[in-house]
């Protein structure tokens, strides 16, 4: 896939506008995978900036949904054993894998400063915003 200026924007504008119109959305970015490598790289993104940039196969919620390629809600991050915290002030955490062509390029990240917010109307939400944003990469 191609991540040209103007795909960037735009998925720039979807954080933003995410952000702005959920209340419990606080933090709302995109991973994609890094070219041939087994881990994630940060793409646009909404909030707080993070120190988690790269995230390998595996690690943390993000990394794991890199491999189970199923969406991954999480209604309290402190019983996750195998999280990455990004802010003491997250409580809970949604990611959506993003499909392109059938394959598992990256996903959708919201974090939350509320506990529990996220229902299957979040997951079919995400992973509409995720098809649309499929058709401009
Ligand atoms: N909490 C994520 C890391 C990414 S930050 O939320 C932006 C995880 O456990 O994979």
């Amino acid at each position: 896939e191609k991540k040209d200026g103007d795909s960037t924007e735009k998925m720039q504008q979807i954080c933003d506008l995410l952000r702005n119109t959920a209340d419990y959305y606080d933090w709302v970015g995109f991973y994609f995978k890094n070219g041939d490598k087994r881990e994630l790289k940060l793409g646009p993104y909404a909030g707080e900036p993070t120190d988690h940039t790269i995230i390998p196969f595996g690690k943390g919620i993000c990394g794991q949904v890199a491999e189970s390629n199923q969406n991954f809600v999480v209604p309290d991050v402190s019983a996750q054993d195998n999280y990455i915290a990004c802010s003491l002030t997250v409580k809970s955490e949604i990611v959506v894998p993003l499909f392109k062509n059938g394959e598992n390029i990256g996903q959708i990240d919201i974090d939350s400063n509320t506990p529990d917010p996220f229902t299957e109307a979040d997951e079919r939400f995400l992973e509409f915003v995720n098809q649309k944003v499929a058709e401009i990469l």
